[in-house]
């Protein structure tokens, strides 16, 4: 899917394909040199990490292993409300493991950091966050992520593995959609 398949639904691409990919370059420099050789679990959060995970974990050269997690927050339409749900736990064991979190986007933080107190209770070695986007609410929760991709404004935002309503997550780039969609 492309901006021209999406017609006037489309509102202004916030972060192109060759923005995304090119800073996903350097976030997995990054985390190759943090982790050298040691075996990095990734753990993806079901739907919208699909894409950051596919092409991150691609570029890492050390050892890694993928294991998803699928979770719900309570609550409708486009905010999150804290209380979360498990759907699809991990098959992996925790235990002793380097974990590295690969997220699509923190806006309130709320699911995070019921996400990070889950997963420490696991007893691995250590926990840390990949997100790929960031909005400024995130700044009032008081959680560490090591590796973000991009700040962005406080807007709803669609693509590379973010919906609304379950469509867009397959557009290669971030966008905004115009105000029509959400009125119908
Ligand atoms: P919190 O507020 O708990 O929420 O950090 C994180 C989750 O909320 C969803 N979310 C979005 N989804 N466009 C989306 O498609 C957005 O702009 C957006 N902001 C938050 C998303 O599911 C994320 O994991
Ligand atoms: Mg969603």
């Amino acid at each position: 899917m492309d901006a021209a398949d999406m017609g006037d639904d489309l509102e202004r691409i916030l972060l192109s394909e060759e923005q995304l990919s090119s800073r996903l370059d350097e976030l997995a420099a990054q985390i190759d040199a943090d982790y050298a050789a040691k075996d990095v679990l990734l753990v993806g959060v079901l739907k919208g990490a699909v894409m950051v995970m596919a092409d991150l974990a691609r570029r890492l050269h050390g050892p890694v292993e993928m294991d998803w997690m699928a979770v719900s927050s309570y609550g409708s339409g486009t905010k999150s409300s804290g209380v979360v749900r498990i759907l699809k736990d991990l098959d992996a064991d925790l235990t002793g493991r380097h974990v590295l979190i690969v997220e699509d986007i923190i806006d309130s933080g709320l699911t995070l950091s019921w996400l990070l107190s889950n997963l420490r209770s696991r007893g691995p070695a250590s926990v840390e966050i990949a997100t790929m986007l960031r909005k400024p609410d995130a700044a009032k929760v008081e959680v560490d992520v090591r590796y973000v991709g991009f700040e962005i404004p406080n807007e709803f935002v669609v693509g590379y593995g973010l919906d609304y309503a379950e469509r867009y997550r397959n557009l290669p780039f971030v966008g905004t959609l115009a105000p029509h969609v959400y009125s119908h």
